[in-house]
């Protein structure tokens, strides 16, 4: 029997273009209702998997299903239950607002009747009101994304594929369209979104980091944060980031402390501490014998951001990627 809770589940999936691995064995599931965010940096095989659920590329080895069904096989049975707002939004820019809509909608295969309906709605729920007549190249970054997204809900698909459909936009934009996915999750969506914005992860139900084409954590943001840290993170505040970060790593280079990782965040330092007491007293001599004032230095609880930096240099040490 079917497991209705599970939208989409993939097992030991690999893409190979030619010798180069851009996905390596990964295996992840997706539950109905959740927003599923796939975090990783540039090159790191997020479109590929993507491409690969929605069944526009073969994979090389492993399984997907989505909804069920499985893919590239029987994705025509799914598509229409399938939204899909690519990378590049792919809209029609000397098109108006309505005319982009009414585009998707015959692609979608809406009837006629049903078009102006669907249109307007869709418009209502993105914001878009009064825009319907605007050319889309007059658009800015912020309502293109609404745009790019009303065009994916209009045939209300049950799961929403999502590239990277906050890059480039403003900070407020972006929270206004998580405000959106939020509504369309609380009407029963499922959507898959992938982010290389760390704030953005922090909003997701679950997660996987994927770097070099493998899935290094998964799990919710609390589990991920609990599960894949080794060590605690030390915060330090000081007006001289600069000077602290160098003589850190100007010490490591004479040998001191070799396994010490120094990161900027923010006005801040970061540092990744396997025994915090220890290095805290390293570094308050350190820094004293360097003339750097330390304001405070204290062990927080680490953002998702530092876990992610965390986990991708250790697996980067670990040199377990095809290069
Ligand atoms: N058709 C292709 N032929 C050869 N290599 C490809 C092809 N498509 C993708 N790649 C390579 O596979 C790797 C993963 O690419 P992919 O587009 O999936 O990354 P991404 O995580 O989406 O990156 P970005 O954040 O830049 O969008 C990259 O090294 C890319 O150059
Ligand atoms: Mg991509």
């Amino acid at each position: 029997m079917k497991d209705n809770s599970i939208t989409i589940q993939t097992s030991g999936l690999v893409k190979k273009f030619g010798d180069f691995t851009a996905v390596n064995h990964i295996s992840f599931t997706v539950k109905k209702g959740e927003i599923f965010g796939f975090l990783g940096p540039n090159g790191s095989g997020k479109t590929t998997t993507i491409r690969m659920m929605l069944g526009l590329l073969p994979p090389t080895q492993g399984s997907i299903e989505v909804l069920g069904i499985p893919v590239p096989d029987l994705i025509t049975d799914i598509l229409p239950r399938i939204g899909y707002m690519s990378q590049q939004f792919s809209l029609y820019n000397d098109l108006t607002v309505a005319q982009n809509l009414e585009f998707y909608g015959q692609a979608y295969g809406l009837v006629p009747e049903n078009m102006g309906s669907v249109i307007r709605e869709a418009v209502e729920l993105s914001g878009l009101d009064g825009f319907e007549d605007t050319p889309t190249k007059d658009l800015s970054g912020g309502w293109r994304q609404r745009l790019a997204l009303s065009a994916a809900i209009l045939h209300r698909p049950e799961v929403l594929f999502l590239d990277e459909p906050t890059a480039g936009v403003d900070p407020i934009s972006r929270r206004l369209f998580w405000d959106l996915l939020y509504e369309l999750v609380a009407e029963g969506i499922t959507v898959f979104i992938t982010t290389h914005y760390m704030d953005e992860a922090e909003h997701c139900h679950r997660l996987a980091f994927i770097q070099h084409g493998e899935i290094i954590a998964q799990g919710t943001p609390t589990e991920i944060k609990r599960e894949a840290m080794i060590g605690d993170v030390l915060e330090i505040d000081t007006n001289q980031t600069e000077d602290l970060i160098k003589a850190i790593y100007e010490a490591r280079d004479n040998g001191d402390n070799r396994s010490l990782n120094a990161e900027l965040y923010g006005s801040l330092i970061h540092i990744f501490s396997t025994q915090p007491k220890q290095h805290t007293k390293y570094l308050q001599t350190l820094a004293k014998g360097a003339d750097i004032k330390i304001n405070s230095i204290s062990v927080i609880e680490p953002s998702l951001e530092d876990v992610f930096i965390a986990c991708m240099r250790d697996s980067d040490i670990g040199g377990n990627h095809e290069e």
